[in-house]
């Protein structure tokens, strides 16, 4: 497959020195990259930095005849498969708005019949003003894709959102944008992982063994076939996938509330190890040990079920939902009345006994029941079993 390409604007803004940052990134991630550089941003980076970067030409003028014979405006547009404007200063912006067409740069964004994606960075009363805010719905509603501005402290000593946001998270709208369509495509998909910490004091918490691993592996594979993915995750250590939305949460009752604002989903996937029990009542403070006083007792109440919340009949319900049950003892027999209390489709049952290694681990070996069988897979890598399971999943909807 020959690499993607983007043609990367890089307009005037004090954030433009990022987009070097993103040119690594992008040559890194084997994509083809083709710079034009504003004569504002040319205040800010050089010519020849972009190209040593980029190892290709960097265009900036218009009207300079040999750009305009080695690869004129129309031609430079057909050449990518995406443009990227980065930094997106307010003036650029306005000009896509309005539809000018004054220097390369705007000229080619005129042009262009390919997908544009922008990340805007600027002083926080330029980024608010109403002008900039109309100027933004209007592009939304041409259907540019936007990587929107963080809030911190500002180059201006100001704080605010308009600050530029990081290149390897402007990167991840690039993959997901340039990802080729695969069964899943326009379709979103929920996958809950990781364990949940449910707090008995400010330092203590009641937690489990989950890595987080499988998850993150499931997140990764949907949006591999397309998919666009929402990834609510517990506390993890191990790296939020790329293309991939992640909301980090800590308790179960969290996790329910970002799954829920997540709806609508066609598909949900729950790998995460919720809690059953939360504190009733966390202290405050640090529960100090008394000399000779008997340990604290801890009321517990059960937390709300995720899987069953979401998987109940109604208009909102995924087309089709995944849980999993980790047991010790009776495998399936366990895992095939979940499927039933749970109003799920299908139930990856593992054995999680202390003697497979499985929770924790880079293995898993699994049973997908369905309510018409149980399919026995061999042991193999979690990214393979998420492979394999997401592949099952494409199936089930296209039935
Ligand atoms: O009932 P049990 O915890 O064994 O069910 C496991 C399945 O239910 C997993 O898919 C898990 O992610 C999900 N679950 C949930 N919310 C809970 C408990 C479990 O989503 N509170």
């Amino acid at each position: 497959m020959t690499a993607k390409r983007v043609l990367l604007i890089v307009s005037g803004g004090i954030a433009a020195f990022k987009a070097l940052e993103l040119v690594r990134l992008l040559r890194r991630a084997n994509y083809g990259v083709t710079c034009v550089l504003t004569k504002n941003g040319s205040q800010f980076v050089t010519p020849l930095s972009l190209q040593a970067l980029s190892e290709s030409k960097v265009y900036t003028d218009l009207f300079s005849l040999t750009d305009e014979s080695e690869m004129g405006h129309i031609q430079l547009s057909r050449a990518a498969d995406l443009l990227v404007v980065v930094p997106a200063t307010a003036n650029i912006l306005a000009k896509m708005a309005a539809g000018l067409a004054d220097d390369l740069a705007s000229t080619v964004l005129l042009a262009t019949d390919k997908p544009v994606l922008v990340a805007p960075a600027m002083n926080v009363r330029m980024w608010l003003h109403p002008a900039t805010q109309a100027n933004m719905a209007v592009l939304a509603q041409r259907g540019v894709h936007v990587v929107a501005p963080t809030e911190g402290a500002m180059a201006c000593n100001e704080f605010g959102p308009g600050r530029l946001a990081e290149p390897p998270e402007i990167l991840a709208a690039i993959e997901v944008l340039l990802r080729p369509a695969g069964p899943l495509t326009g379709r979103h998909a929920l996958v809950t992982s990781g364990p949940t910490h449910e707090p008995i004091d400010p330092v203590r918490y009641i937690a489990n063994r989950s890595s987080g691993r499988q998850g993150a592996a499931i997140a990764a594979a949907l949006a591999e076939l397309g998919a666009r993915v929402t990834l609510v995750r517990g506390p993890v250590s191990v790296p939020d996938p790329d293309g991939v939305t992640v909301h980090r949460v800590e308790t179960a009752q969290q996790m329910l509330e970002a799954c829920q604002s997540a709806l609508p989903a066609d598909i949900a996937v729950f790998a995460a190890a919720v809690a059953d029990w939360r504190v009733e009542q966390a202290a405050t403070g640090k529960i100090k040990k008394q000399p000779g006083a008997a340990p604290p007792a801890l009321t517990l109440l059960p937390n709300p079920d995720i899987l069953a919340t979401i998987a109940a009949a109604g208009p909102n319900r995924p087309r089709i939902v995944v849980g999993f049950a980790a047991e010790t003892d009776d495998l399936l027999a366990n895992a095939q009345a979940k499927l039933v209390r749970k109003n799920a489709d299908f139930i990856v049952a593992n054995d999680v006994s202390p003697e497979t290694g499985i929770m924790g681990g880079a293995e898993n070996a699994v049973h997908i029941v369905s309510a018409a069988d149980v399919e026995t897979w061999p042991r193999l890598g979690k990214d393979e079993v998420a492979r394999r399971l997401v592949r099952r999943i494409a199936e089930a909807f296209a039935d």
